[in-house]
This record gives C-alpha cells, sequence and structure tokens, in this order.
C-alpha cells in the first residue's frame, strides 16, 4: 500500500517488438486497471532483465525508448501512471543481490522459464539469467505491491517472489507486502499461430507464428489466414483437439469481448476462412490507433523525455524508502550525513 491506495505493479522486458500475446496477456488490462483511482501504478520498462541476454546496444536502447511510447501509445497516461526504466533505480539492483541471499538454489533450479531458456541459448547460461526470478522479486516488493497483472507464463515467478518476501518478513517482521498475480480472464496464455501448443513469443524464428503489435494491417490478416488450425470445418472450442481454432476463439474472445460460446454462435455454420478474417480484422482494428499514436509519440521526443524525467524521480523516491528499510532491517551501517 501508498498511503490508501493498493499498489499495481508490472513490466517487460525491454527487447524486441511487443506481440499481441504481451498486449493481450498484460498491457491491455494494464490499461484497463490505468484509471482506477483505489491503485498507485507503476510500470517498469525492464531493461535490467533484457541484459541476461547479449544486445546490441545501440538497438537495445532503441527498443527500451520504443517499448516506453508503446506503453503510452496503449492507453497508459504517464501522468497518471509511474511509468520507468528499470535501470534509472539503482535500488532494483541493490535490493537483488539482498534478496539473492534469502533465496536458495533449489528453488531456482526449479524455475521452468530458466530451464527453457537455458535450453534455447546454451551458449550463454549466465548467472543472471539464473538469479532473473530473485531480480523481478525485487521490482515488485521495492514498491510494496499488491497486485500484479501478467500472463499466466509468469505465475511460477509471482510464486517464488511471495516466497521470497514471505521467508524475509518472517525473520525481520512485516518489511514487504505480499504481492498477488492479477491474471485476466481472456487472453492469459496466447499462444503461436503456427503451433498453437507454444506460446506466442516475441523471439520465434518463423515469422507467421507471432503478430507484432507494429504490423501493418495487410500482414496481420495473411498471418491469421495462414494460422494452423485443423482438418474439421466448426468453429468450437476445445483446446486438446483443436488448439489452433480454440487459440483463435480466445484472441476473438480477448479483443472483442465475447464469451467462447457466443464466438462459436456467431460462426456456427461458417467456415474456417471466414472465421479467421473476422479475427484478423478484429485485431487490426484494435491495433491501429494504438500504431497511429505510437507514430505520433516516438516524433515527439521531447515529450517523452520529460515523463521519462519526472517518473524516475517519482520511482526512485518509493524504491528508496524500502531500500533504505531493507538495509537497515538486515544491519547494513547507516550512512553518516
Ligand atoms: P515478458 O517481457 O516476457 O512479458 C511481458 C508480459 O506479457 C505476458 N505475455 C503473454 N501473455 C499472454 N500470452 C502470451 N503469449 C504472452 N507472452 C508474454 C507476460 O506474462 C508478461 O506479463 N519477467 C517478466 C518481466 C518482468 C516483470 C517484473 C513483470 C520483470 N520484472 C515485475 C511483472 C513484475 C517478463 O519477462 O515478461
Amino acid at each position: 500500500m501508498i498511503g490508501d491506495k493498493k499498489v499495481l505493479y508490472s513490466g517487460m522486458q525491454a527487447t524486441g517488438t511487443l506481440t499481441l500475446g504481451n498486449y493481450l496477456g498484460a498491457l491491455k488490462n494494464w490499461v484497463e486497471l490505468s484509471d482506477d483511482d483505489a491503485y498507485e501504478r507503476f510500470y517498469g520498462v525492464m531493461d535490467l532483465h533484457s541484459l541476461t541476454l547479449r544486445q546490441n546496444p545501440a538497438e537495445f536502447r532503441k527498443n527500451a525508448r520504443n517499448l516506453y511510447a508503446l506503453y503510452v501509445a496503449a492507453g497508459l497516461d504517464p501522468e497518471k501512471n509511474c511509468i520507468y526504466f528499470q535501470s534509472h533505480v539503482s535500488a532494483h539492483a541493490e535490493l537483488g543481490w539482498i534478496l539473492d541471499c534469502f533465496t536458495y538454489m533449489g528453488e531456482l533450479n526449479r524455475m521452468t522459464q530458466f530451464k527453457d531458456k537455458a535450453a534455447k541459448h546454451a551458449d550463454n547460461i549466465n548467472a543472471g539469467l539464473y538469479t532473473y526470478p530473485v531480480l523481478m522479486a525485487a521490482d515488485i516488493l521495492l514498491y510494496q505491491t499488491d497486485v500484479v497483472p501478467v500472463g499466466i507464463d509468469q505465475r511460477q515467478h509471482l510464486e517464488i517472489c511471495r516466497d521470497i518476501a514471505l521467508r524475509f518478513n518472517n525473520i525481520y517482521g512485516d518489511v514487504f507486502t505480499i504481492p498477488e498475480a492479477y491474471i485476466g480472464k481472456a487472453g492469459a496464455k496466447i499462444m503461436s499461430l503456427q503451433e498453437p501448443e507454444r506460446k506466442m513469443s516475441k523471439s520465434d524464428e518463423n515469422a507467421n507464428a507471432t503478430i507484432y503489435l507494429l504490423d501493418d494491417v495487410d500482414t496481420v490478416l495473411r498471418k491469421f489466414k495462414r494460422a494452423v488450425t485443423d482438418s474439421e470445418s466448426e468453429v468450437r472450442y476445445d483446446a486438446q483437439t483443436k488448439p489452433g481454432i480454440s487459440n483463435l476463439i480466445d484472441i476473438y474472445g480477448a479483443v472483442t469481448g465475447k464469451t467462447r460460446e457466443e464466438t462459436e454462435r456467431e460462426f456456427a455454420g461458417k467456415g474456417y476462412g471466414d472465421f479467421k478474417l473476422a479475427v484478423g480484422e478484429a485485431v487490426a482494428a484494435r491495433l491501429r490507433p494504438l500504431q497511429k499514436r505510437y507514430q505520433e509519440l516516438v516524433a515527439d521526443k521531447s515529450y517523452i523525455d520529460s515523463c521519462i524525467k519526472e517518473n524516475d524521480g517519482k520511482a526512485q523516491y518509493f524504491a528508496g524508502k524500502t531500500l533504505r528499510k531493507v538495509q537497515k532491517k538486515v544491519g547494513l551501517t547507516e550512512r553518516i550525513r
């Protein structure tokens, strides 16, 4: 809590361009909560996390700034939502270190995302990749966060964050608020359009598998047209036997607000071609205003600069408060002023 408000905290890695999965699983929910004054809201551009993979510095810097602009373009007003760069608030790395000392290797060994990424990048299994969930716990705990809106794939990271916080509180008293994941009803796990058993991901080698938020209309329609389905012709939800169509039903539902049953009724008697076109059009219509706003924002450097400056300071203030409390609790020597 901050004052009488609950704290909402989330963020995304500043690598590559966002996907429809990032949008429907997280960003869209952030925007829906962004006018709710019951919450104090913080959204990080998680650039320190991105360093776990090798980055091209110039491209990385550009991507991180573009991610900031995308948050705003999607509808997060930076005057009401504290959007900031993780690397501009040194408390993240400092608390990350302290929490490393309260996390067991056995716990980190169980992290499925670490195992997946280690398998994918066998030539660069660095210590940062391993302790990534601890830095993420520090991100969340620094702001005394109550609620963390994320997609399903982040659930395990939220659980370890809670475990670390509870362990710390058991030793030192109520230092951290124990956060909860907020997982949206629709869109919490968007699958690849080409291999619907796998999550839609930024780094998929098959360009047709992923919708990027900056894809133009033709590209969006073409990717949906080529989406893998099954040999039947009925638009019916069954994640086991019809993963492709079920994923499209979920995407359509997340964008239009329609339930699975409503979508099945709407497309009863119609073929997959009609359905894919409708999903593509609904997605493209949703992305259009976001893309337009994004182009305006990237052209207006001074506006984004002023938001960065303002919000970095705010984040530093709140994060610094928690960090000082933690330093004192664990017995680090106080500074002489
Ligand atoms: P990241 O950058 O991989 O993803 C950002 C958000 O998008 C969601 N997401 C999806 N949701 C539905 N379907 C998909 N296919 C899909 N792909 C991604 C993710 O669940 C996430 O909510 N570790 C985090 C970033 C992070 C963070 C934090 C998040 C760092 N510190 C503190 C919350 C709080 C990550 O890599 O997300």
